[in-house]
């Protein structure tokens, strides 16, 4: 899938995001390197710490289907262009540091950086 319709994927989500506090909606879609996608969506909480940004909810949908080799995620947001927050960073770095982070305001305006561009220095621990 290319990079534009992987956008309209994390777009088609934006409606099913749960964001009563900030909305402030956010749609993610996960690439695997082996072609498939998972969406996922911020859920937010009363409890504002416990509120789940969408690119997390995208990746732990594909780690828990068993796929842990990505190769892109694309945010878009009911706010114009998303980049992920710290979290997210350190987040979509755990499964690899080229995978590419898609953002822009639609389709036809998309930005594409690695994660490890979007988070030098990053931390990892020595497995
Ligand atoms: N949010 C995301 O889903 N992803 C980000 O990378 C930044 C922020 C959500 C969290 C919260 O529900 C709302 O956007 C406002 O911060």
């Amino acid at each position: 899938m290319d990079d534009r319709s992987l956008f309209m994927k994390a777009q088609s989500v934006l409606d099913n995001a749960y964001a009563p506090y900030s909305n402030f909606k956010v749609g993610a879609a996960v690439l695997t390197k082996s072609g498939e996608v998972y969406t996922g969506v911020n859920v937010e909480n009363s409890s504002y710490g416990a509120t789940i940004c969408a690119e997390r909810s995208a990746i732990l949908a594909a780690i828990s289907d068993g796929k842990k080799e990505l190769d892109a995620i694309a945010i878009a947001s009911s706010g114009g262009e998303a980049y992920p927050c710290g979290i997210c960073r350190q987040f979509i770095y755990e499964f690899g540091d080229d995978i590419r982070i898609i953002t822009g305001k639609d389709p036809d305006n998309l930005n594409v950086h690695t994660i490890k561009e979007l988070l030098p220095n990053a931390f990892r621990l020595k497995k």
